[in-house]
């Protein structure tokens, strides 16, 4: 397995619309093996392809590992179906503006369906912090950044601290 470089913001890949995988190849098992292996020494407890430069709609995360109980989750073709009305506000990390933590609202809980490697679909209510986590790595696949997700007065606020670092 090889651990890879996680891209950083402005990288222009990490504002693209990603493309779906057609098929789930070695290579693509490879990709999730590494995926899995980079966000863990990050460490980070979700990781998008898009951030190691990977323009494929797939992420892998785990919600629970810094707990002591590790979940590892390969999600492949991820789509949200349904949203909850009620929204939460949250603190939000990224790989990928190391040093910024974005204060973001999101749906309280959602409802995805997904392939795993095995070609199997599965579809699942998430709810606290798996559901952020879910809607955060997806928007990577939709090129969206947490700074996409605040008000000016915050994004610039948050800028600055990334510039400043
Ligand atoms: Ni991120």
């Amino acid at each position: 397995m090889t651990l890879h470089p996680i891209l950083t913001w402005p990288d222009a890949r990490l504002g693209v619309i990603s493309t779906p995988l057609e098929t789930i190849t070695d290579d693509v098992r490879v990709l999730a093996a590494d995926m899995l292996e980079t966000m863990y020494a990050a460490p980070g407890r979700g990781l998008s392809a898009p951030q190691i430069g990977q323009l494929l709609r797939m992420f892998v995360m785990d919600a629970t590992w810094k707990d002591g109980t590790p979940s590892p989750t390969i999600c492949i073709n991820p789509e949200i179906i349904s949203r909850s009305d009620d929204v939460s506000t949250g603190i939000e990390g990224c790989l990928s503006i190391p040093g910024v933590e974005a204060e973001v609202r999101r749906p309280a809980s959602v409802r995805m369906v997904w392939t795993d490697l095995a070609g199997h679909v599965h579809e699942e209510d998430m709810t606290g912090f798996s559901a952020r986590c879910a809607q955060h790595e997806l928007d990577h696949l939709d090129g969206i950044m947490t700074l996409d997700r605040v008000d000016d007065d915050q994004r610039a606020a948050l800028l600055a601290r990334y510039e400043a670092r």
